[in-house]
């Protein structure tokens, strides 16, 4: 018999761009709707480097969400970051993790990490103290081909890192290619990977459908169907080193559809909607809780939510645009629907 409703423990969300001022206060509901907790990426402008400006971002956060969610906050690198501070930070409970934007690689990353080898007493310091790392793994070589960016990163970078801190949780994040979900899969326990919607549903053909489509357009960019393909075996897999992380990252209309269009797919408002159906679809939904809500606190040391979330069997067209913003799946039918 078909299953026709999916009651799953409530979910984290372990990648999203809340953003600030007016927008964090209209994108920021749609997260807390789903989720219980997301780690909260920090690539503001300035970006968020200190507890201070940490923790008031986490009040304007809880101002728009109410107190039932909760951000789980990232400090982001820098080349001058301060090992001390960073453990003084995750000692006092602001800091869930640190997050690696290789310079120049996406999004407000212009202060981010010039050398990695810049950032290494505070990846000692990281990994003796237990604090999560996750990494935008991508190198910012322009004579590298944009679509192979993420597997000459873990060539270059994350696989001599992995040799150099055996004991250091690192994620992946927003995992795209073959190379990536092998890798991850093949390395130690303290490696794992969060995996989007959209790297799930669209492959490169997306970006081009029809004309050029800026609201598939995201970093790391979507790539072949062989890709693709290997990035949902993963997600469907089981294995505990793979867990959800949706990347909402939202832009305003204008900045998307431009002569210079902004990176980021803003999937909160679907987002469990959209991962599920992948579920549904490749056999799997007896793992889908386990993906949503188990492997990721696991990882990061966090206990489980407790209460639950619903999904029914239910056809639905997505909406061209919430808030003024263009959904993922906009116009789309979805085939499950969330109840609360
Ligand atoms: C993100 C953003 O807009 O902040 N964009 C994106 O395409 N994912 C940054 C990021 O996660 O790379
Ligand atoms: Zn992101």
């Amino acid at each position: 018999m078909t299953l026709q409703s999916l009651t799953i423990r409530r979910p984290d969300d372990w990648h999203v761009h809340l953003r600030d001022g007016e927008m964090l206060k209209t994108v920021a509901p749609y997260t807390a709707r789903q989720f219980a907790r997301a780690i909260v990426m920090p690539n503001l402008v300035p970006p968020i480097t200190t507890v201070e400006a940490a923790s008031s971002y986490r009040d304007r956060i809880i101002a728009a969400t109410g107190p039932d969610f909760t951000p789980l906050m990232t400090c982001y690198l820098t080349n001058d970051v301060d090992p001390d501070g960073l453990a003084r930070g995750f000692a006092e409970g602001m800091w869930a993790a640190a997050k690696l934007y290789p310079a120049g690689a996406t999004t407000n990353s212009a202060s981010g990490v010039t050398d990695i080898r810049n950032i290494y007493p505070a990846l000692e310091r990281m990994q003796e103290i237990g604090m999560t790392f996750c990494i935008h793994g991508e190198v910012t070589d322009p004579d590298i081909d944009v679509f192979d960016r993420e597997a000459v990163f873990i060539d270059r970078i994350l696989s001599p890192l992995v040799d150099d801190f055996p004991a250091l949780k690192m994620v992946l994040e927003h995992i795209t290619t073959r190379q990536a979900a092998q890798f991850v899969a093949d390395a130690p326990a303290n490696v794992a990977a969060t995996i989007t919607p959209q790297h799930l549903h669209l492959n490169r053909n997306a970006l081009f459908k029809g004309g050029l489509r800026p609201h598939a357009y995201c970093l790391p960019v979507v790539k072949r169907e062989e890709h693709r393909l290997a990035v949902r075996q993963a997600a469907v897999s089981g294995s505990p080193k793979f867990f959800l992380g949706t990347d909402t990252a939202p832009h305003s209309r204008e900045a998307k559809e431009s002569a210079c269009g902004c990176a980021g797919i803003f999937n909160a408002s679907y987002a469990l909607e959209s991962y599920v159906q992948v579920f549904d679809d490749e056999g799997a939904l007896d793992r889908f809780e386990a993906f949503a809500s188990e492997h990721g606190p696991r990882f990061y040391g966090l206990p489980l939510n407790e209460g639950t979330v619903t999904l029914v069997r239910a056809e639905h067209q997505v909406p061209e645009t919430v808030e003024g913003l263009v959904p993922f799946h906009a116009g789309e039918m979805l085939r499950w629907r969330f109840v609360g």
